[in-house]
């Protein structure tokens, strides 16, 4: 393609400068801006010497577990790095002792006893009387009084599918064949789960949204697992019920759909503000058909960054030509390794705000 059409995209309009809105909330309306917003996967965390060095004295649970804390690591990478947006430092676990779940990090989720069973979703409370996560909540308050005005601050929480996926296992592991033989030999109970988890995750969104999050993003990290026909039939209708529901209490909403290049037309069909994808997916094929209607995420390759700073300009500059600037919110397309170099983040940073005029 050549260069043209993406430059006319970024065009400075006189009004853009006066308003206050952050370049991500423009983006996320599809509306030109000076230059593309940037944040990153797993922004914080342990690529980041600062990380290390707390996670000596704090398990992840402590940092996660206490607003002070997980606002301190929140805010770490804004500190060093003039990225668009900041993540409130969670997981996609932490709003679950709300449904009385108990789980340990052992480095990834490990549930004490997983859910296997019609008889152990009926166990679960069904009343909304436990609030999801209050220390996040916390968290984001403390952090939006810190953060920049032209930051935007981010929240998060697991899809449905993602967070039964856990729950159903009891860990992460390849291909989850638990949950996909749950799916099949239990599929009303499955789906009582997931109606479950959507429920307590809008809640769990409104509640950010309102404490200061100016957007959320949902994980569906383990979207991929089942075939196209099943993950309608089960999946599909609890998510769009959870993104019905916060769209509707006003919060914009970045759908990460990953690994499930067989599902991608299909969440671009549900109602989000972005839809971002992992580094598998055709990011400018997706904008030609969706860009529309949908802000784009995404999606350099997270191994890339690992390379080193040369390597992650040049792939910065690709993703740069290739996707139209308008509705294109940079990321990469899963989470940041941890051996990471520092300096590589820096690059794609650079890289990202020289696109300026
Ligand atoms: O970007 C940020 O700063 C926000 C922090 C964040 C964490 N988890 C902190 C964390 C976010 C957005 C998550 C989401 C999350 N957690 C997802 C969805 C995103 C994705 O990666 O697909 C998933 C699947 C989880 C579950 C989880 N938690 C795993 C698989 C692991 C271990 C492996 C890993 O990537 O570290 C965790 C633990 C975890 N969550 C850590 C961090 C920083 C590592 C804790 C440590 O030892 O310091």
């Amino acid at each position: 393609m050549t260069g043209s059409g993406v430059t006319s995209t970024v065009a400075a309009t006189p009004e853009a400068d006066t308003d206050p809105r952050t370049l991500l909330d423009r983006a996320l309306a599809r509306e030109p801006t000076t230059r593309r917003p940037l944040w990153i996967n797993r922004q914080a965390g342990r690529y980041l010497p600062e990380y290390r060095k707390l996670r000596e004295q704090h398990s992840f649970k402590e940092l996660a577990g206490s607003a002070d804390l997980a606002a301190e690591v929140t805010l770490q990478p804004i500190r060093r790095f003039p990225l668009d947006a900041a993540i409130i430092f969670a997981d996609i676990m932490s709003p679950l002792p709300a449904l009385g779940i108990d789980f340990d990090f052992a480095p990834g989720p490990v549930v004490a006893e997983p859910i296997r069973s019609a008889a152990d979703v009926a166990a679960l409370p069904d009343a909304d009387v436990a609030e999801p996560a209050p220390e996040v909540i916390e968290a984001i308050g403390l952090v939006r009084r810190e953060l920049p005005e032209d930051t935007a601050l981010l929240g998060f929480c697991g899809a449905p599918w993602t967070l039964a996926a856990y729950l159903v296992e009891g860990r992460g592991i390849k291909d989850f064949p638990l949950l996909r033989a749950f799916a099949a030999a239990e599929p009303q109970a499955l789906e009582r789960l997931l109606a479950r988890l959507s429920r307590l995750m809008a809640d769990y969104l409104i509640r950010q949204g309102q404490a200061g999050a100016d957007a959320v993003q949902i994980f569906d990290s383990w979207a991929g697992l089942l075939p196209r026909a099943a993950w309608q039939r089960l999946v599909r209708p609890h998510l769009e019920s959870m993104l019905v529901t916060v769209g509707d209490a006003g919060i914009k909403r970045i759908l990460f759909v990953n690994n499930a290049p067989h599902l991608v037309e299909a969440y671009a069909e549900l109602p989000a503000e972005a839809l971002a994808v992992d580094w598998r997916i055709d990011l400018r094929a997706l904008q030609d058909r969706h860009g529309h209607r949908r802000a784009v995420q995404g999606n350099l390759d997270p191994a890339i960054l690992t390379a080193g700073p040369e390597p992650t300009r040049t792939a910065a500059n690709t993703l740069l030509n290739q996707v139209h600037a308008r509705g294109h919110i940079v990321n990469l397309g899963h989470g940041l390794l941890p051996n990471t170099p520092v300096e590589s983040v820096a690059a794609l940073v650079e890289t990202v705000r020289r696109e300026e005029h």
